[in-house]
């Protein structure tokens, strides 16, 4: 496995990570130290930039905007036809992001609480839940039937400490497979340390 290089990012991630480093938002796991939020990773923005991809004429909403690096990875892949609405509560990376992405009208970046905004703009074809949503059926109200819904900064089972609460008891896991209208899969980032959920919703 060798390292992720930001030069072979597409231009408006590598532009929204510049943001958050400028605004000393954590890019990395290391960098945040234990401390959330951060920047979504490189695998991650992989996955959401291949789900993307298959939004003809869709939408894709977004909740945690940060610096707008998850949203780069899904705007550089989404098609010509697609539009994206991506909410963020704190000011400074709200700004940052609308920046990043002033030359593209196909995105447009919400400053506000995703809770009083999201549904305003459902339903969705891909659904990037990365902040200030708790996920429950509602969540998959707002998907279009066949759309998908993501959470990432998931730790597999097999990563998790001995003592790890979430071996017990884990939402984020519960949701995904334990919802009878959801088809869903644990993709395994190349670290073995990192994964994400996704889900189709079926009905
Ligand atoms: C994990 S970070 C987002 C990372 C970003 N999606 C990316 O791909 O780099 C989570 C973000 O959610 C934001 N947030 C937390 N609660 C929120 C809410 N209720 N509505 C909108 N944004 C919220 C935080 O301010 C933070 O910037």
């Amino acid at each position: 496995m060798t390292a992720d290089n930001d030069n072979d990012f597409p231009a408006l991630v590598r532009e929204a990570l510049a943001a958050a480093r400028d605004l000393r938002f954590p890019t990395s796991r290391d960098e945040a130290d234990g401390r959330d939020p951060s920047c979504s990773l490189p695998d991650a923005g992989r996955v959401l930039a291949m789900l993307a991809a298959g939004c003809q004429d869709g939408r894709i909403g977004e909740t945690g905007t940060g610096t707008g690096v998850g949203t780069a990875w899904m705007a550089s892949a989404m098609p010509a036809s697609a539009t994206l609405v991506t909410v963020e509560f704190d000011d400074a990376r709200a700004q940052a992001a609308a920046k990043v992405f002033r030359a593209d009208s196909r995105v447009r970046v919400v400053h506000g609480d995703a809770q009083l905004v999201l549904a305003d703009h459902a339903p969705y074809d891909l659904l990037f839940v990365d902040g200030g949503w708790t996920a429950d059926d509602a969540t998959v109200d707002l998907l279009r039937i066949g759309g998908r819904v993501v959470f990432d900064d998931v730790t597999p089972h097999a990563a998790l400490p001995a003592d790890s609460p979430l071996r017990k008891n884990d939402p984020k896991r519960d949701f995904f497979f334990g919802n009878l209208r959801l088809v869903s899969v644990e993709v395994v980032f190349p670290d073995l340390a990192n994964s994400l959920l996704v889900g189709t919703r079926t009905a």
